[in-house]
């Protein structure tokens, strides 16, 4: 199947199915406020959506911007952050902040982004897709699944991984990347999710090889550890 009709299925799905998020913009309305973005990516890391949002909620009614987070003092974002876990992105949080605050702006570029603490490839490409509307690839546990499942791959995570990559790559779309990376993680948290995927309601069933082939459950494989 074109690689065109699956991100346009999916953008059209998300327009209609997107979940309402406290760090997200309405679909469609593109770029969104970096700071807003880089919180709530650095959150979601290791930590569920549905944890996350009062956290988020909390913060950013304290540090309205990265200029104010700046300021904080290191043991109010300690005792803010308490219960969210992994102490080390706390710390890694406001030294990023104080970096971002002393540059008067978060960088608009992938590699600008890269360069700052506590950003790895995954949290640059969706800064840069989901606040500036850049075309990077976002790729999660979510997308490693959903891109498994799209092309029936039997190769196992984690040698797949740069397969998968590539695949996501091709797929993402030059128009919405923000939405389209949202649109992905949606998918993979509601639909085509690890046990029980939803292959009747989901928007692009028809071009799921592994659907097809009737595996779509079994898929990521994995290596034994
Ligand atoms: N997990 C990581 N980033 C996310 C986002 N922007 N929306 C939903 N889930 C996410």
């Amino acid at each position: 199947r074109d690689s065109r009709v699956i991100s346009v299925e999916l953008l059209d799905w998300y327009d209609r199915h997107a979940r309402i998020l406290p760090w997200r913009s309405l679909p469609g309305q593109g770029q969104t406020d970096p700071y807003r973005v880089w919180l709530s990516e650095v959150m979601l890391q290791q930590t569920t959506v549905a944890a996350v949002k009062s956290y988020f909620e909390r913060f950013t009614s304290l540090w309205p911007t990265v200029h104010d987070l700046a300021a904080a003092e290191d043991s109010q974002v300690m005792a803010e952050w308490a219960g969210l876990g992994y102490y080390a992105r706390a710390r890694n949080l406001v030294a990023c902040a104080r970096t971002v605050s002393a540059l008067g702006a978060f960088p608009t570029t992938r590699d600008g982004l890269a360069a700052l603490p506590g950003i790895g490839p995954y949290t640059s490409a969706a800064i840069s897709a989901i606040a500036f509307d850049l075309p990077e690839t976002v790729v999660d546990g979510n997308v490693e699944r959903v891109i498994s499942r799209l092309f029936a791959l039997e190769t196992p995570l984690p040698a797949s991984k740069p397969e998968i990559y590539e695949l996501a790559g091709l797929l993402t779309p030059a128009a919405r990347p923000g939405d389209y990376a949202q649109a992905m993680m949606d998918l993979g948290a509601t639909i085509c999710t690890p046990r029980n995927p939803a292959c009747g309601i989901c928007p692009v069933n028809n071009g799921c090889q592994a659907r097809i082939q009737g595996i779509a459950a079994e898929l990521p494989r994995k290596a034994p550890k």
